[in-house]
C-alpha cells in the first residue's frame, strides 16, 4: 500500500516524531511504501480561500507557488494519508493545519450532488500527542479531523490519542505497542 504520513511537528525528534516512527517501522515491515513527510521544513502558505482551485476539479489546481500543490499530489495518489500532530491549544500543529486548509482544492461541491474529491475513498488516520488526557482536552481535534473527512470523502482508517506526554525517552514499550496496533489497525 502507498502510505503518506504528514509528520505535523516541529520537533523533529519530539514525542510526535517517535510514536509515528514506531507506527512507519511497523507498516515498513509489513512491506508498505511510506513517505514521511516533515512540514516543519516545507515552504508552507495559509489557503488564501481564493476559489481558484474549484476551477479545476480534476486537478489539485492551487495557484499558490510553496510546497503544498506537491504535498498535496503526494496525498492524491496515496492509499493511506496518516496525519500526525502535536495536540496545541486543543488542536493542531499550524503545520498539518496549514496543509488541512489547503486540501480546499482537493473537492468541489461539497453539499451539493456534483460533490467530487480527488481523494475519494481514501484511508486517513489521526495520530495525536499531548501533554494532558484525552478528556477535556483532545476531543475538539479528533472532531475536526472527523469533519474534514466529510468533504474529502474518505474512510476514517484509525485514531490514536498518546497523552501525559512529557520527554519522547520516556516513550515506553506499552505505547510502542499501541503504535504497532495502529499500524496493523490502519491499512485495513
Ligand atoms: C504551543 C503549545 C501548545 C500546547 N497545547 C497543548 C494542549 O492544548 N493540550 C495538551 O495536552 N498538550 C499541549 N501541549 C503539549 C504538547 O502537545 C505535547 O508536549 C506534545 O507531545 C509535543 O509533541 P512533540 O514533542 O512532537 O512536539 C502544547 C505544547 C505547546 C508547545
Amino acid at each position: 500500500m502507498k502510505i503518506v504520513a504528514l509528520q505535523g511537528s516541529p520537533r523533529k525528534k519530539g514525542n510526535t516524531a517517535k510514536v509515528l516512527s514506531w507506527v512507519e517501522e511497523e507498516l515498513v515491515a509489513m512491506g508498505h511504501d511510506v513517505e514521511s513527510i516533515f512540514l516543519n521544513t516545507k515552504n508552507l502558505k495559509g489557503c488564501l480561500a481564493c476559489g481558484k482551485c474549484k476551477e479545476k476539479p480534476d486537478s489539485v489546481g492551487c495557484i499558490q507557488k510553496d510546497d503544498i500543490p506537491e504535498i498535496l499530489e503526494k496525498m492524491t495518489s496515496a492509499e493511506l494519508v496518516i496525519f500526525a500532530s502535536p495536540l496545541y491549544f486543543w488542536g493542531l500543529s499550524a503545520q498539518l493545519k496549514t496543509v488541512i486548509d489547503r486540501t480546499y482544492s482537493l473537492y468541489v461541491d461539497y453539499h451539493q450532488p456534483g460533490h467530487a474529491s480527488l481523494v475519494d475513498g481514501q484511508r486517513q488516520a489521526l495520530l495525536v500527542t499531548g501533554a494532558g488526557p484525552f478528556e477535556n482536552n483532545a476531543e475538539a481535534a479528533f472532531t475536526a479531523f472527523g469533519r474534514m473527512q466529510k468533504p474529502h470523502k474518505t474512510v476514517n482508517a484509525g485514531e490514536l490519542f498518546i497523552g501525559s506526554c512529557s520527554t519522547p525517552d520516556k516513550l515506553d514499550d506499552q505505547i510502542k505497542d499501541k503504535a504497532v496496533a495502529f499500524a496493523h489497525k490502519i491499512i485495513g
